[in-house]
């Protein structure tokens, strides 16, 4: 194996155990309480998270996607790194029963998760497909729309994942994604830490190098929404994770504060 494949692998074991309850949180093993502020603090709405059943929203996003996607009724939808299946839903009352809302995971334990929550919702435009990013289980220019929360930066190769995105959009289709990215380089150590690897810090990008690779993949017009201090919002939200982060690397908050950014952006496939 590689150490791409050991990093996603880790990535898989550390998701499934979240999916199946038995560890919580995007960002370490020592979150604890309710999941839903989380939530609330990257971006939704109290109405989009009472809308869903409470299994559907495990706090792993770091923005909300959605608001900026304007989706139309009779859209087709891939979220990529669906997970329990939040933005899925909220998707799928948007785009409505002539709609159509594909979620893609490579957790089988997420998958399950999500699947449970379809059936109680009883959404028939919904559906979860296992697959990984870099490889889409979808066929080539059939998605209006491509969303994914949090998920890319998990991802070893993230050219592949642009490349399929821009495979899977129609000529014209969008995509509003939100990702942690990196402004400046974060120590060593930080990098170097798989378990924060797989709790969304240290396996993200430099975004001149992020945009650059969406800019290869043949996708335009890229248009930043929201950046925000990734490890602020932690601070407000979690202290206990950032607490445990310091602990285990041994850097502290302040050589770190600003260079790791939530960002939510926008770009489109050229319509020829
Ligand atoms: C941080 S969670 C976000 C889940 C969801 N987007 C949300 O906001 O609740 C990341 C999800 O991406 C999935 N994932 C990570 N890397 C993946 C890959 N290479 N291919 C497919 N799924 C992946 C994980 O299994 C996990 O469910």
């Amino acid at each position: 194996m590689t150490e791409a494949d050991d990093r996603v692998q880790a990535v898989r074991e550390r998701y499934g155990r979240i999916a199946e309850g038995t560890e919580s949180g995007c960002c370490g093993p020592s979150r604890c309480g309710p999941e839903p502020r989380v939530s609330l603090g990257v971006g939704y709405q109290e109405s989009d998270l009472t809308s869903v059943p409470a299994e559907a929203n495990l706090g792993l996003g770091c923005g909300a996607p959605l608001g900026f996607l304007a989706l139309k009724p009779g859209e087709t939808v891939l979220d990529l790194g669906s997970g329990p299946g939040l933005d899925v839903f909220l998707a799928a009352r948007q785009v409505g029963l002539d709609g159509r809302v594909i979620g893609v995971d490579m957790t089988p334990a997420m998958l399950e998760r999500a699947r449970v929550s379809a059936a109680k919702l009883g959404l028939p435009q919904v559906e979860f497909r296992p697959g990984r990013l870099e490889a889409l289980p979808v066929e080539s220019a059939t998605i209006d729309a491509v969303t994914s929360n949090c998920v890319i930066n998990l991802v070893p190769d993230k050219r592949s994942v642009f490349a399929e995105i821009a495979r899977v959009l129609r000529p014209g289709g969008r995509l509003v994604i939100s990702d942690i990215v990196l402004n400046g380089r974060l120590p060593e150590v930080v990098e170097k830490d798989l378990l924060a690897y797989v709790g969304c810090v240290s396996g993200a990008m430099r975004q001149e190098e992020y945009f650059a690779l969406v800019g290869a993949a043949g996708l335009e017009k890229v248009e930043v929404l929201r950046d925000v201090d990734y490890l602020a919002g932690l601070i407000a939200s979690a202290p206990e994770e950032v607490q445990a982060l310091e602990a285990r690397t041994g850097v502290r908050r302040e050589d770190v504060l600003g260079r790791v950014r939530s960002v939510t952006f926008r770009a489109s496939k050229p319509v020829r």
